[in-house]
């Protein structure tokens, strides 16, 4: 099936900001006196604050109350911002933007689908917001991925069948989402951490719409 549009997730796809949310909750874990790990960090990819707050928490065998957990959030997400505050365009992952311009220029529509309610200012900061025909962030779904309502709506406001749509996503969760959506999914790492993905590619460098059409004939 032809491939009418792609919806790239953010975080760890088009901008390597997983690295900046690890150690923001690195940094919380240590003073909440536990250890967090990279390993353990995979839980966290593409889901949302709160949630991935529960994970972290559980992880330290912790618990806490509502108005903790609020202010617990807000302090990660303050810490996080430090560092998004001081990004630009060089952050943009390798190969990213041609890959943009390369499948516009082969009228494949574009979608950005992420779960993070701090996208829009991102994508301020580097400078690609134009290359996305629709923006779908953590501010306008309410149910987070593996749910596949940020999918569903990137392919219902682009006015694409979801079985026309390819997804590219580094989180398992995500992985999902685009699966229970009907969609096609291409793995950004490496198969050892994620499965159920058509193709694992290691960033976008190698990739061009070319090699798409070929594996989405
Ligand atoms: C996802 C990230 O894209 O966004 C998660 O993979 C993050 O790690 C989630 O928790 C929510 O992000 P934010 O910016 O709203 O805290
Ligand atoms: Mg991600």
């Amino acid at each position: 099936m032809k491939i009418k549009a792609c919806l790239f997730d953010l975080d760890g796809v088009i901008v390597d900001t997983a690295k900046y949310h690890f150690i923001a909750w690195k940094e919380m874990s240590a003073e909440l006196g536990f250890d967090f790990t990279e390993k353990e960090n995979e839980l966290l990819k593409g889901v949302s604050r709160m949630h991935s707050l529960d994970i972290l928490l559980d992880i330290g065998k912790l618990s806490k109350t509502d108005d903790e957990k609020q202010a617990l959030a807000e302090k990660k997400n303050q810490r996080y911002l430090d560092y998004v505050k001081q990004m630009n365009e060089e952050e943009i992952l390798p190969g990213v933007t041609r890959f943009l311009d390369d499948l516009r220029s082969n009228g494949v529509l574009i979608a950005l689908g992420s779960a993070s309610k701090n996208a829009p200012l991102i994508l301020d900061r580097i400078h690609l917001k134009e290359k996305f025909d629709v923006i779908v962030d953590g501010n306008s779904v309410s149910k987070a991925k593996p749910d596949p309502e940020v999918f569903l709506k990137g392919a219902e406001l682009l006015d694409v069948n979801p079985k026309e749509c390819l997804v590219f996503e580094d989180a398992q969760a995500g992985i999902e989402a685009a699966l229970n959506g009907g969609m096609k999914v291409i793995g950004v790492g490496s198969s050892d951490n994620l499965s159920l993905a058509d193709h694992y590619i290691p960033g976008f460098i190698k990739l061009d719409y070319e090699l798409l059409s070929k594996w989405y004939q």
